[in-house]
């Protein structure tokens, strides 16, 4: 697991941006994996600047979301569809086809997971995934548990994430009390994974995540046993490390 500390959120933002805009430079029809949440708006940002700016073209780019809540209209405006429209998918030139998000809507989960799975494998899996971290170290919506998930499936969310995403929402009662996700087993077949963190609150999650043993109760643990995964976090979300175990970008 490698380690990027950078001075701020900006500059994470940066960072992973310039990640995924190599990523997309060398495979320009790669398959990405996209996550919500406050942590990568500011790479979108940079994301969209790019592609304003002819860097990067998403024109050939399949996406595949990490999850969405359950139950909540697509048009909701704390909905994960509304959310990556907005800070990303309505400011480029992807092919709406290839767009692909979690349908928190779905009549049958258990066979719309299944078709799930099978949409990203017909794909050839995620070349580059990005990943969030909850303040419970979950992934994804994969909370602390006595197993690790394998496949998209429909899941039960905690207290603690339903209080951190209460945020957005008008009352914490409005906060859906399920989502669909991707599981950490179809997390972990993804080529490379980027996870982002920032604040004082994710803290000790990264600290668990990177030092802690592997164990299902810190869902993102298990990226320890991953072949290519780099953490790009910024000073706050850092400040629990060992300063060795890291560089500063
Ligand atoms: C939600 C999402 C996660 C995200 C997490 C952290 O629970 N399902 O994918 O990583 O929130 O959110 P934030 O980035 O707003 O702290």
């Amino acid at each position: 697991m490698k380690i990027y500390v950078c001075k701020d959120y900006e500059r994470m933002g940066r960072v992973a941006a310039n990640y995924l805009a190599a990523q997309i430079n060398i495979k320009p029809d790669s398959v990405l994996g996209l996550a919500t949440g406050s942590t990568p708006v500011g790479m979108y940002k940079e994301l969209v600047k790019k592609y304003e700016s002819r860097d990067i073209s998403f024109k050939d780019i399949v996406t595949f979301n990490l999850d969405e809540y359950v139950n909540l209209p697509k048009e909701n405006i704390n909905s994960y569809y509304t959310f990556m429209h907005e800070n990303l998918f309505d400011k480029i030139d992807i092919n709406p086809e290839n767009i692909n998000m979690p349908d928190g809507n779905a009549k049958d989960f258990d066979s719309y997971s299944k078709e799930y799975e099978k949409a990203i494998a017909l794909k050839g899996g995620i070349d580059l995934q990005v990943l969030g971290i909850g303040n419970n170290a979950h992934i994804g919506f994969n909370e602390p548990g006595e197993y690790f998930s394998k496949e998209t499936t429909v899941v039960d969310l905690t207290r603690s994430t339903i209080d951190a995403n209460s945020r957005f929402f008008d009352s914490i009662d409005e906060v859906p009390n399920q989502a669909i996700s991707m599981g950490i087993g179809t997390i972990f077949k993804s080529e490379k994974i980027i996870l982002l963190a920032s604040g004082k609150t994710k803290a000790e999650a990264i600290k668990n995540t990177v030092n802690g043993p592997i164990d299902p109760h810190v869902p993102a643990s298990i990226l320890q046993l991953h072949k290519n995964v780099l953490l790009i976090i910024d000073e706050q979300a850092a400040s629990l490390l060992d300063k060795n175990c890291y560089e500063t970008v």
